[in-house]
């Protein structure tokens, strides 16, 4: 029998883990966000009944590769973070659910037919979903934009709701209209009552943001 390791030295081993592989990715999927992500999971977590030592490794491991850098390859992620969970020795129920968390905790997946769920999975994609809005969102939306090289707004381009994962990943919209592709459908997605309850704040807010934007861009303001 292996021995077991401490919880909190595999969480600071995953932490080294995570900012060593994740050193030079792109802003919006950078340690920074995995940190909030973290912060946001533990505190959602105080207020449901969950495994927190799943929750805190699921959460620094979610992104730990994002498909769209590996030709759209979505099993290197759970690879990845598998192999480094065994070299910890955790045991393999623990692993086998933190591997499922990462396999299905991104936002194309929930278009499609979701065949994995439990506690610890629904409060890191709060976390992950709550990341994607309010003012951290609206910075990470038009880093990505500028990142893809997408104009901030044009007002003939009108937004699409994504139905399939293709049409999801293939599209070039503006970064306005990213907000009613996914931003302002976050809200109504969440899954613990502390997340909605975030979520309703940092919603309001690019509810403003946009009305403040549009007047901006009318010169009306
Ligand atoms: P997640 O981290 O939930 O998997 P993504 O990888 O799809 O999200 O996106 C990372 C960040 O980039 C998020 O903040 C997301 O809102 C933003 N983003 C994704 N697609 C676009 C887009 N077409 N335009 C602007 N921002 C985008
Ligand atoms: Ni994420």
């Amino acid at each position: 029998m292996g021995r077991l390791l401490d919880k909190k030295y595999i969480i600071q081993e995953t932490v080294k883990f995570v900012k060593k592989e994740l050193s030079g990715a792109e802003t919006g999927h950078d340690w920074f966000h995995i940190d909030r992500v973290w912060k946001l999971s533990t505190r959602i977590a105080e207020t449901e009944n969950v495994d927190l030592f799943i929750v805190e490794l699921g959460a620094l491991l979610h992104d730990i590769a994002d498909s769209k850098f590996y030709d759209g390859n979505e099993e290197i992620g759970p690879q990845k973070a598998k192999e480094f969970l065994k070299s910890l020795e955790i045991e393999n129920n623990i692993i086998e659910h933190i591997v499922n968390i990462i396999r299905n905790i991104s936002f194309k997946s929930s278009n499609n037919e979701q065949k994995f769920n439990s506690m610890e999975f629904q409060v890191i994609q709060d976390a992950d979903r709550l990341d994607a809005i309010g003012a951290i969102g609206i910075a990470r939306a038009f880093n990505f934009g500028g990142y893809k090289n997408n104009e901030i707004y044009d007002p003939e381009i009108k937004p699409v709701i994504f139905m399939s994962k293709e049409e999801y990943k293939k599209s070039n919209t503006t970064t306005i209209n990213h907000f009613y592709d996914k931003l302002l459908l976050l809200k109504d997605k969440m899954n613990t009552e502390a997340g909605k309850n975030m979520a309703k704040k940092r919603h309001d807010f690019m509810e403003k943001f946009l009305y403040e934007f549009y007047n901006e861009w009318n010169g009306e303001l």
